[in-house]
């Protein structure tokens, strides 16, 4: 149990109008929590503090090596003015995982999950309440050792900011168009494609910028060695319903285990439906749509929440996905996962954490 010091602002900022349009990831709240940890003496001064620019050495490490990671959940205002998460104890445990990789020293679950709430609490007026929209959490750690030599910093801050959001796309539910890049490649088995750190998403900006340029809002990675197999998207886990199954990319090391990718599989066999998790060529998924098997694809993540594919493109074959419109699987997965998420509905799997 961390013992949190909170220190309030006494200048808080202008919160944004209930009927101003919210985008993803621009205006920040009045309050961050913060913690050190120092070689030999472990995590330290756990804090709320007012939201504020911090000072490092320009040789901080994580300015030269990229020793870094980060998570990202939501916090969601429900009918009656309560705050709910989802399934926060799944970001306590993927930060680990990710910290693993890094060589980034471990948290313990109950006090990341002990950070997140009580500096959503702090800043619960800032959770907004227009449909779609919701207070986007993000935790990260940086290492901050001043030290050019290629190691394992002795020094870093995990910190948690949160910024009110809308749509992550700003087509909202309207199906997107992605990009399957065929040049270049966002991970390797062996490299760290199944941690949450920048370096990954760096290695996938040239993508980003070649989609964008051809039209698209987002890409879909191949895998790094033979260029064949569906991994994810920039922001998001896939899945296709070929044939009335539902098929997703397996866990392999260089994909993102996502929270809402797991939370979708569990729903989908709740309902009956079949779930694959294994290898999906891109050549099987244009096979799918030449013969009219492939009904629907979907992204799924946080920020994005379940995102309808209306358009693939791979080199010179453009597919459009079930005429462009959302699928009836996307729109029950959508209504259902934000129904929990919102308090709306019935949470059959103790996904909710009401705060
Ligand atoms: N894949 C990548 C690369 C992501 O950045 C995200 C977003 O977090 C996801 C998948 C989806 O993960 P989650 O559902 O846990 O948000
Ligand atoms: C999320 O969905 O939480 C993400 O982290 C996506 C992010 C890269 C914008």
């Amino acid at each position: 149990m961390l013992d949190i010091k909170i220190t309030k602002t006494t200048n808080p900022k202008q919160k944004p109008a209930a009927d101003q349009p919210l985008k993803f990831g621009k205006i920040f709240t009045d309050h961050m929590f913060v913690m050190n940890y120092t070689e030999g003496k472990g995590w330290h001064d756990p804090r709320i503090v007012p939201f504020q620019n911090i000072s490092l050495s320009p040789a901080a490490m994580v300015y030269h090596y990229g020793q870094e990671m980060f998570e990202g959940l939501k916090a969601y205002k429900g009918e009656n003015g309560e705050i709910h998460l989802f399934r926060p104890d799944m970001n306590a445990k993927r930060t680990n995982v990710t910290n693993e990789r890094l060589c980034i020293p471990q948290i313990p679950e109950e006090d990341f999950v002990q950070a997140v709430k009580a500096v959503v609490d702090v800043d619960r007026d800032w959770v907004p309440s227009a449909p779609g929209t919701s207070l986007y959490v993000r935790p990260f750690i940086i290492a901050t050792d001043e030290f050019l030599g290629v190691a394992p910093s002795q020094t870093y801050l995990f910190m948690v900011i949160l910024s009110p959001s809308g749509a992550y796309y700003s087509s909202g539910l309207a199906p997107v168009g992605i990009w399957i890049e065929d040049e270049y490649v966002r991970a390797v088995r062996g490299g760290m494609g199944f941690a949450k750190t920048g370096g990954n998403y760096a290695a996938s900006l040239i993508g980003q910028v070649k989609a964008h340029d051809g039209g698209y809002s987002q890409v879909l990675w191949l895998d790094g060695v033979e260029r064949k197999y569906i991994e994810e998207v920039g922001a998001m886990n896939i899945f296709f319903k070929i044939d009335g199954k539902v098929v997703t990319p397996v866990l392999n090391g260089s994909i993102l285990p996502g929270i809402t990718r797991d939370s979708t599989i569990n729903l989908c066999k709740s309902w009956g439906i079949e779930v694959e998790e294994r290898r999906i060529s891109v050549d099987e998924v244009i096979e799918a749509q030449q013969s009219g098997r492939l009904e629907e694809v979907f992204g799924t993540g946080t920020a994005a929440v379940i995102s309808p594919v209306g358009k693939l493109r791979y080199v010179d074959d453009v597919m459009v996905i079930n005429d462009g419109k959302i699928g009836e699987l996307s729109h029950r997965l959508y209504e259902t996962m934000t129904g929990i998420q919102y308090g709306k509905i019935d949470d059959p799997f103790g996904w909710r954490v009401t705060i």
